[in-house]
C-alpha cells in the first residue's frame, strides 16, 4: 500500500510536526516574556495543534504497517525583534509545512497509494486554513506598528483562540 520511501516520507513528516510544535513554544515563550499572554496563548494553541496533526501521522503510519520513529529536534529560534518577525516566521514556516505536504502527496499520486492520497486531503485543507491565519494578524501587525492600544486589542483577541 506505501513503499518505504512513502513510508521514510511520513515519518519525516510526524517528526516536522514534532519539531513544528517546538518552533511555536519558543515564540510563546517570547512573548511570555514580553508580558502579552493573549499572544502566548495563540503559539500554545498552534504548538498542540502540531502535536496532533504528529499524532495523526503517527497512526497513520502504524495503520500502514510503517515503523515510527522519532528523529532529533532542532534548536528552533527563541528572540525575535517584534511581535510582527515572529508572525512572519510562523507563515515562512506554515508554507514549509506546505510544501512538505505537497511533497509528499505528489510522492503517493505516483505511487498510487491511495490511502495516503486521502489522509493527506485533511492536512491541504488544514495548511490554507493555517496560512490564512498567519496572513490575517500579520496583516493586523503591520496596521498597529508600535501602538500599545491596537497590541493590546490583538492581545485580548489572541487569549480567546
Ligand atoms: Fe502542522 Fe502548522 O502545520
Amino acid at each position: 500500500m506505501a513503499t518505504e520511501k512513502l513510508l521514510n516520507a511520513l515519518n519525516d513528516q510526524f517528526n516536522f510536526e514534532l519539531s513544528s510544535g517546538y518552533v511555536y513554544m519558543a515564540m510563546a515563550a517570547y512573548c511570555s516574556d514580553e508580558n502579552m499572554n493573549g499572544f502566548a496563548h495563540f503559539f500554545i494553541e498552534q504548538a498542540k495543534e502540531e502535536y496532533e496533526h504528529a499524532m495523526k501521522f503517527y497512526e497513520f503510519i502504524n495503520d500502514m504497517d510503517g515503523r515510527v520513529r522519532a528523529q532529533a529536534i532542532e534548536e528552533p529560534k527563541n528572540d525575535y525583534s517584534s511581535f510582527l518577525e515572529a508572525f512572519e516566521i510562523a507563515l515562512k514556516h506554515e508554507k514549509l509545512v506546505t510544501s512538505k505536504i505537497n511533497n509528499i502527496l505528489e510522492m503517493a499520486l505516483e505511487e498510487k497509494s491511495y490511502p495516503t492520497v486521502q489522509f493527506l486531503q485533511w492536512f491541504i485543507e488544514e495548511q490554507l486554513e493555517e496560512e490564512n491565519s498567519m496572513k490575517d494578524i500579520i496583516f493586523k501587525l503591520e496596521g498597529i506598528k508600535d501602538n500599545f492600544q491596537g497590541l493590546y486589542l490583538l492581545d485580548k483577541e489572541l487569549g480567546q483562540r
